[in-house]
């Protein structure tokens, strides 16, 4: 699907809800179903993704269904699965087939509760999915004693269940799909199973482990799981501060901007977008801090800024803020001078190669921007229009739903038309996108 972009006619005004977190909501299906006893999941997030975790969970066995659009009631199975007979071939095998579609958090941290199943497995996924790096999740899962065969190291997974073994490991990438899988399985292997990672990485899987009475510790940045049943609890999803990053941008660039984004996660390991807005000089404000389930939240006011200076994005900063480079990259070309990111160097390991398919296609709108091994260089001239000649060529998108929607914050920028192709895959993590959009443009 094609859509075009341009510079807004009317002012951008007006207060706009977030939707759901969809790291939290994966995990809200994860852990209630492998939880002991029922619970209620709600403001669940509309995203392909999360659905995909859902319907897996359903083939599962697992009670979950839907008491209006967004709220769940699950019926925990208590880490013990009675997978849904999906063939006769399957079923004599003993082998089960499960869809992840889109996305890695699933096929990564459901890999680490299937290893410890009494049943085989097979996950599989969509043509992106197929090509990312399940090697990092292969390896551990390994030394606990896991049985997993792999396409070089590439979906399908073919999960043989054994008795897991707990492990000490000391992960050298910070990256909380791979901490989330060891964790996992460490629920439900021999003694004890610690994670330690470099940097600290979002903490989502821990608060909820902690919240539903597991048994855990951690320290700086090593978390070490024991045998435990997660105990069912009601969960409130907050907002996806992943999903508030592109109105905070527009927000900041679009010239007469003033609103309010309410409800958005502001878990200090998700946060990183908020700490370089301040480095940059942008004009936001953080209203109502309050928490909801475990996880930080509160309301954000932000308004346009004609004055916003080039920063550099490193080491820590990374895994607080990996999912909004993207778009980081659009809020960087409004800047004056240079924004240089680097040890970023997995972008190109997500949904497309974030490095490499960003810089060619912001070059395409005039954005200065160098690709570098691990990150990029965007040399800012200041709040200026992008695209100051007619763009004759539509802006990719690779399957990409983060960078179909840093385009479209792109184009509210443009001085002549863009046209984004392959906007439909905003559907896997905000479908609501464009509607919200629309929302502030009429305010
Ligand atoms: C996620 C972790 C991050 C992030 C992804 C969601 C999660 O991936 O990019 O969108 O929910 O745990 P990595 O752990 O691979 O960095």
């Amino acid at each position: 699907m094609i859509k075009t972009v341009k510079k807004p006619e009317s002012r951008l005004m007006g207060v706009i809800t977030i939707p759901a977190d969809k790291s939290i909501s994966h995990r809200a299906v994860m852990f209630s179903s492998i939880a002991q006893g029922e619970c209620i999941v709600r403001n669940f997030s509309s995203g392909a993704d999360c659905h995909s975790t859902l319907d897996l969970f359903k083939a599962l066995g697992v009670n979950i269904r839907f008491i209006d659009e967004k709220t769940l009631k699950i019926k925990g199975a208590g880490g013990k699965f009675s997978p849904i007979k999906q063939s006769e071939a399957s079923f004599a095998s003993s082998i089960y087939s499960y869809s992840c579609g889109n996305s890695g958090t699933t096929m990564r941290l459901v890999s680490g509760i299937l290893a410890g199943q009494k049943f085989d497995s097979v996950l599989t996924g969509d043509e992106s999915l197929s090509k990312r790096p399940m090697k990092r999740i292969i390896e551990p899962l390994s030394l606990m004693g896991a049985d997993i065969s792999s396409v070089d190291g590439h979906a399908p997974l073919t999960i043989r269940g054994r008795n897991l073994h707990g492990i000490i490991y000391r992960s050298k990438l910070a990256s909380a799909q791979v901490k989330s899988c060891i964790l996992l399985a460490g629920l439900n292997a021999e003694g004890k199973t610690t994670f330690e990672e470099p940097y600290l990485s979002r903490n989502h899987t821990e608060n909820l482990f902690k919240y539903m009475d597991a048994d855990m510790e951690i320290t700086g940045n090593s978390v070490t799981v024991r045998p435990s049943v997660l105990k069912a609890k009601d969960i409130d999803v907050v907002g996806d501060i992943s999903s508030a990053a592109f109105f905070i941008t527009a927000g900041l660039i679009v010239e007469g901007v003033d609103f309010v984004i309410r409800n958005v996660g502001l878990n200090i390991t998700r946060s990183g977008i908020i700490d370089v807005v301040k480095r940059m000089g942008g004009n936001m404000e953080i209203i109502n801090p309050h928490s909801v389930s475990g996880e930080d939240i509160g309301d954000i006011r932000v308004q346009y800024t004609d004055s916003l200076k080039g920063c550099i994005i490193k080491g820590e900063d990374i895994p607080r803020l990996i999912d909004e480079l993207p778009v980081i990259a659009v809020l960087a070309s409004q800047a004056k001078g240079d924004t240089i990111v680097k040890d970023a160097g997995d972008l190109r390991n997500k949904e497309s190669d974030r490095i490499t398919c960003l810089v060619k296609e912001l070059s395409k709108i005039g954005v200065n921007i160098e690709e570098k091994d691990d990150g990029f260089i965007v040399h800012g001239q200041g709040a200026k229009a992008l695209a100051r000649k007619p763009v004759d060529i539509p802006l990719e998108t690779y399957h990409d739903h983060r960078l179909a929607m840093s385009f479209y914050v792109a184009g509210l920028v443009c001085q002549n038309e863009i046209a984004i192709n392959g906007f439909e895959w905003t559907k896997i993590s905000f479908p609501e996108f464009e509607e919200l959009f629309s929302s502030l443009t009429l305010g």
